[in-house]
């Protein structure tokens, strides 16, 4: 299991990617051992914010130890993120959550389903599945396709927008139903309600799914249990049916996971 250390980290370069939305590369030796579906913690330098905020690990770079983050803009934590500048320093935590199965996937017709700030993680694990088929789905606000185009260097990419400016008019589960597309496993990331959607989905269409619950999470580091979600099954130590999406996930397989 990957370890959880405060690390020192430094800015590579960072710009604003689509509005509200930043791209930041940061250098740092958890490159070595970050997989699609963690996160890091990342402390602000006002230090009356004592927890860190999780941000979603967007690509990896172990050749020269960086890092990406893609993240929006949605408080003052993430504000004065997007303030900061390529040298700069800073504190992070991580490497954090479990990640994606992405062993399941092996020779499976796989789709690749991110919705909105749900879509960044998306691109590292693609990469880790580059040799396999996939079908990536994406649903966004508007006509600003944020990583689409990169996004498509690993394969079909289907855009479903909710201004019906590109794409399909809707979100990602009209997109499945547009194109009629098939899968053997599922892999998903973005808001509760289109979680829910592919949770139900995948029960109907028995098609495994796993949905990251990124969205939920506020400290990240189990310190506010404002991420417990109920489970089917009771956790083998507490024998409780709940689960800290933080610390025992993100990832959850879809049927484990009460949303
Ligand atoms: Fe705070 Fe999980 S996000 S305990």
């Amino acid at each position: 299991m990957a370890q959880k250390r405060k690390e020192s980290a430094i800015i590579y370069r960072q710009s604003e990617l689509a509005t509200g939305i930043y791209d930041m590369w940061l250098e740092t030796d958890l490159a070595l051992q970050a997989r699609p579906g963690q996160f890091l913690g990342i402390y602000s330098h006002n230090g009356a914010m004592l927890l860190p905020r999780p941000i979603s690990i967007c690509e990896v770079d172990a050749v020269h130890a960086r890092i990406r983050i893609v993240y929006r803009i949605a408080g003052k934590g993430t504000e004065e993120f997007a303030a900061y500048q390529a040298g700069e320093k800073l504190d992070i935590l991580g490497v954090l959550g479990n990640g994606f199965p992405v062993e399941e996937a092996i020779g499976k017709r796989i789709l690749l389903m991110g919705g909105g700030i749900g879509i960044p993680p998306m691109l590292e694990l693609a990469k880790a599945l580059q040799h396999e088929k996939l079908q990536i789905i994406l649903g966004y606000r508007d006509q600003e396709l944020f990583l689409s185009e990169e996004l498509s260097s690993f394969g079909q990419v289907v855009i479903a927008t909710e201004d019906g400016s590109a794409g399909t008019t809707g979100n990602v589960m009209d997109a499945i139903k547009e194109h009629a597309l098939q899968a053997d496993i599922i892999f998903a990331c973005g808001p509760m309600p289109m979680l829910r959607a592919i949770k139900q989905y995948s029960e109907q269409s028995k098609i495994k799914a796993y949905i990251s619950l990124e969205e939920r999470m506020a400290c990240g580091v189990g310190a506010c249990l404002g991420c417990v979600c109920r489970t089917t099954k009771p956790d083998a130590h507490s024998h409780v049916h709940n689960a800290r999406i933080c610390t025992d996930g993100p990832v959850f397989e879809a049927g484990e996971v009460d949303i």
